[in-house]
């Protein structure tokens, strides 16, 4: 058997994990290994490279992708399915392995649909894939955030002000929550939930006769707020989404809760930062777990699904499912949660 094995969309920490879980029990298992450069951009031009031992040692507390990755999406681009098919069958690739997030896990699905053999691996800070309750990276992310809290807490609470933490999240508030739960955050702005800036100022006056000088506030790139309406956005990345970054959420936040309250404010932007660097020890598990799960469904010959961490068990998961229950929002019950230690 030989696997193919890319990574797709975004990066995010722990991919390199997955790839040495992947290669490693592929060959116990006697099963031939081949990688594509850059996502699918590698195997739209057909750059097959063979992947051995040789490649995985060392890798597994390294951030990015030895593989390399774009946000190249065939699905988007005229002949893009067909090509890809043609090419793994011209390789003599018996099954397709794509780590990725959502848009990664609906072109293995486009390509399940066709016939071809295929694995998922839930792979994106964003942490917003249907069906599987954590993603390699998230966690990651989510220190990244905390540590950046701490910091922030420190430097507002001796200059009496407002700090904005504006972190990822395209589609959902994922990192924001669990970031701003982690890191004591006053108060978390996410997609999910319609925030009203009339509330978060009152909220910032009522710490302030409270004898609290300082807030910190995190908002996630892609929340919802009436008073501050998403602007006519024009740039887009290569798959045609909105750059989300060119939304400038914290510095209009910032802006409104200088002028509304008075009270002094800076913004931080966490940006990249989120996504690089080595892998926490929980996504160095999660990616070493899904990595050897794949294979294991390679060599049942599970096609058409995805490995996800369901109730501390690795499944296996129809990609139909996983990408008609995405992208998946945070639970409200824990956003309720993280409201009482406003
Ligand atoms: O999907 C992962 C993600 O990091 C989002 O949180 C963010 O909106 C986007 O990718 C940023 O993409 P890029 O790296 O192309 O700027």
């Amino acid at each position: 058997m030989v696997i193919g094995l890319l990574t797709g969309g975004s990066d995010c920490q722990g991919l390199n994990a997955a790839i040495r879980s992947i290669i490693r029990s592929a060959i116990q298992s006697d099963i031939k290994v081949v990688g594509f450069n850059q996502g699918w951009k590698g195997l739209l031009e057909n750059h097959p490279i063979p992947l051995g031992l040789e490649n995985v040692s060392g890798i597994l507390p390294t951030g990015g992708s030895i593989l390399g990755t774009s946000r190249i999406n065939p699905k988007k681009i005229k002949e893009g399915i067909p090509t890809i098919e043609e090419n793994l069958r011209k390789q003599g690739i018996d099954v397709l392995v794509g780590l990725g997030g959502v848009e990664a896990q609906s072109v293995l699905l486009e390509l399940h649909k066709k016939g071809f053999p295929v694995i998922g691996v839930p792979a994106t800070l964003d942490n917003d894939i249907g069906c599987t309750e954590y993603c390699i990276g998230f966690m990651s992310s989510v220190d990244v955030v905390a540590d950046a809290l701490d910091k922030l807490h420190t430097t507002a609470s001796s200059h009496h002000r407002v700090i904005i933490l504006e972190v990822m999240g395209r589609r959902s508030g994922w990192i924001a929550l669990y970031g701003g739960l982690a890191g004591g955050a006053d108060w978390i702005i996410i997609p999910e939930v319609q925030t009203y800036f009339s509330d978060l100022a009152d909220h910032l006056k009522k710490r302030r006769e409270m004898g609290k000088y300082f807030s910190i506030i995190v908002v996630a790139e892609s929340a919802k707020m009436p008073e501050i309406p998403m602007p006519d956005l024009k740039d887009k990345d290569d798959t045609g989404q909105l750059r989300l970054d060119r939304r400038n959420i914290g510095m209009r936040i910032g802006e409104h809760v200088e002028k509304t309250t008075g009270f002094e404010t800076r913004v931080t932007v966490l940006g990249h930062l989120q996504r690089g660097g080595s892998p926490v020890a929980f996504d160095r598990i999660l990616a070493t777990r899904f990595g050897s799960h794949a294979v294991e469904m390679a060599v049942k010959k599970q096609f058409g699904k995805m490995a996800a961490f369901r109730g501390n068990n690795i499944e296996s998961v129809d990609l139909a499912k996983v990408v008609q229950e995405s992208p998946r929002p945070v639970p409200i019950q824990l956003y309720n949660t993280a409201r009482m230690f406003y």
